[in-house]
C-alpha cells in the first residue's frame, strides 16, 4: 500500500500508543540512568550537576524528543531514510549516517558494561561478593579477565540480536513489555532499603545541596552529553522508533512521558545509591566503577543485602537491554529500509560486528593492550559519543529541523492529533535558536576543556 503519506502501511507498526511509550522509554531509561548519571554526578561535584543537567533535560532534551519523533512518524523511515526523504539530493543524510555510527559505536561498549552487569547477577548470587572481598580488585581482576568479558559480551549480543531479528513487535514490544514494569518495581525497591539505611542523610545533602564552583565547561558540555546520551537523542533512535508510529499517535504528550519517565528513574537511581555510599563510607566520585566497586560493599554491608544486589544487578541487566535493542534497531533499520536487507540477516551480521568491535574496548581495560591517544580504547569511544557524535547529530537535527524542513512544518505533523500538550511558539525559539547555538557553545567551550587543557 504506497498511497498512504510517506510510507506508512509499508512496516511494522507498535500496537499501542502503550507499546510506542514502553519502548521508547525503554530505550531512554539504561546504563545511561543506573550506571552513568550516578558516577557523572560523582565526578562532578553532585547537587549543582544535577540542576544544569536538569534545565538541559527540560530546554533541549524535550524539544529534541518531539523532533526526532515527529520525523520519524512523518517519514516512516529510519535514521538517514528520513533525512534522505525530506531533503533529497542533499547532503543532510549525513547527519542521520553519523547516527547509524553512533549506534553501532554506543552498542560496541555498551554491551561489555551490560556484559558486567550480568556476571555480577550472578557473583552475587554464589556469594563471591559476601563482606570482605577487596571489591576494587575483584572489578579490576573482573574487567582485566579477557575470556570472562568477551564471553558475557556474547552473550550479551546473542540476546539483543535475537530480539532484533524477532521485529519490532514480536521482538521488541513483547520484550519491553514484561521488562519495564519489573524494572520499576525493581528500584522502588532499592530506593526504599538505601534512604533507610542509618546515616543515608549525608549522600542525599551531596546529591541535594547544590556548590556551583565544582561546575567546568567539561562539566557542562558533560551535562549535554549525559543528557543526549539518557534520552537516546542525537542519533536518530527516536526518529527510528517514531517511524514504527501510526499516523493517528500525537507527539508531544508521548514525547513528555519518555522525557518524564527517563529522568524520574535517573533521579531515583541517585537515591538509591548516594545514601548508600555515604552510609557506608565509601567515595561518591569513584567514576564508571561505582556501581560495581561500592555498591557490592554497600550491600554486603546490609541486611538482606544478597537479594538487594542480585536485584539491582539484574536491573541493570534489563535496563541495558530494552535500551541495546534500540541501538542495534537504529542500524538494522538502515539495511533493512535501504538495503533490502533481511533483517533477521541483518541482525545477525551487524550485531557480529558489534561484537567485534567491542572485543578490543574489553580487553582496552587491562591499561596495556588497544591503547589510543593514551587511553583505554574503551574510552575513547565513549569520549567520541559523549562529546562529539550525540551532540553534533543534535546539533545538526536541531538545525535541520528548525531551519530547513522548518519548525512551521514540524509543529503542523506534530501537532495534527492533539493531545494534552499543545506545540505552540515557544518550541520555535527552542529548536531554531537555544538548543543550536546552546550546543554549539557548550561543545566548543567543552572540546577546550576536554583536548587542550
Ligand atoms: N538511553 C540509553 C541509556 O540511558 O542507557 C543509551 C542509549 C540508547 C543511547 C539508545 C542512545 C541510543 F540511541
Ligand atoms: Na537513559
Amino acid at each position: 500500500n504506497q498511497t498512504k503519506t510517506l510510507n506508512e502501511g509499508t512496516r511494522e507498526q507498535w500496537g499501542s500508543r502503550i507499546a510506542f511509550i514502553l519502548a521508547a522509554a525503554g530505550s531512554a531509561v539504561g546504563l545511561g540512568n543506573i550506571w552513568r548519571f550516578p558516577y557523572v554526578v560523582g565526578t562532578n561535584g553532585g547537587a549543582a550537576f544535577v540542576i544544569v543537567y536538569l534545565v538541559i533535560i527540560f530546554l533541549i532534551g524535550y524539544p529534541m524528543m518531539i523532533t526526532e519523533m515527529s520525523l520519524g512518524q512523518k517519514t516512516h523511515k529510519n535514521a538517514i531514510g528520513a533525512f534522505r526523504s525530506l531533503a533529497p539530493n542533499s547532503p543532510w543524510w549525513i547527519t542521520g549516517a553519523l547516527g547509524v555510527l553512533a549506534g553501532f559505536v554506543i552498542l560496541s561498549f555498551y554491551s561489555v558494561v551490560a556484559g558486567w552487569a550480568m556476571s555480577y547477577f550472578f557473583k552475587t548470587i554464589s556469594g563471591a561478593l559476601g563482606a570482605g572481598t577487596d571489591y576494587v580488585g575483584t572489578f579490576v581482576g573482573h574487567i582485566t579477565n579477557p575470556v570472562a568479558t568477551v564471553l558475557w559480551h556474547a552473550v550479551f549480543m546473542v540476546i539483543t540480536l535475537a530480539v532484533i531479528a524477532a521485529g519490532v513487535v514480536k521482538g521488541i514490544e513483547r520484550t519491553v513489555k514484561i521488562l519495564m514494569p519489573a524494572l520499576f518495581v525493581l528500584l522502588l525497591a532499592l530506593v526504599f532499603r538505601s534512604m533507610t539505611l542509618p546515616g543515608a542523610g549525608a549522600g542525599i545533602a551531596f546529591y541535594l545541596t547544590p556548590d556551583f564552583s565544582e561546575l567546568s565547561g567539561q562539566s557542562i558540555l558533560g551535562a549535554v552529553g549525559q543528557a543526549f546520551f539518557t534520552l537516546s537523542l542525537g542519533m536518530g533512535c527516536m526518529i527510528t522508533y517514531g517511524s514504527y508510529l501510526s499516523d493517528k499517535e500525537e507527539i508531544a504528550d508521548n514525547a513528555a512521558w519518555v522525557v518524564g519517565l527517563d529522568t524520574a528513574i535517573a533521579l531515583m537511581a541517585g537515591f538509591a545509591i548516594f545514601p548508600a555510599v555515604f552510609a557506608l563510607g565509601f567515595d561518591p566520585a569513584s567514576g564508571a566503577g561505582l556501581a560495581f566497586m561500592t555498591l557490592p560493599g554497600v550491600f554486603a554491608a546490609m541486611p538482606g543485602g544478597t537479594i538487594f544486589g542480585a536485584a539491582f544487578f539484574l536491573l541493570l541487566t534489563v535496563a541495558a537491554l530494552t535500551s541495546a535493542i534500540s541501538l542495534l534497531e537504529v542500524v538494522v533499520a538502515w539495511v533493512v529500509d535501504e538495503k533490502g536487507w533481511d533483517r533477521k540477516k541483518a541482525s545477525l551480521i551487524i550485531g557480529g560486528l558489534i561484537f567485534a568491535v567491542g572485543i578490543p574496548a574489553t580487553i582496552s581495560m587491562n591499561e596495556v593492550d588497544f591503547q589510543m591517544f593514551g587511553m583505554p580504547f574503551f574510552d575513547v569511544l565513549d569520549i567520541f559519543q559523549e562529546s562529539i557524535l550525540l551532540p553534533l547529530g543534535g546539533l545538526l537535527t536541531a538545525v535541520f529541523a528548525g531551519h530547513v524542513y522548518t519548525a512551521k512544518k514540524l509543529k503542523e505533523d506534530a501537532n495534527k492529533n492533539r493531545g494534552k500538550i499543545f506545540i505552540g511558539g515557544w518550541f520555535d525559539v527552542l529548536i531554531k535558536y537555544l538548543v543550536p547555538i546552546g550546543i554549539a557553545v557548550v561543545m566548543v567551550v567543552g572540546w577546550y576543556d576536554v583536548f587542550f587543557k
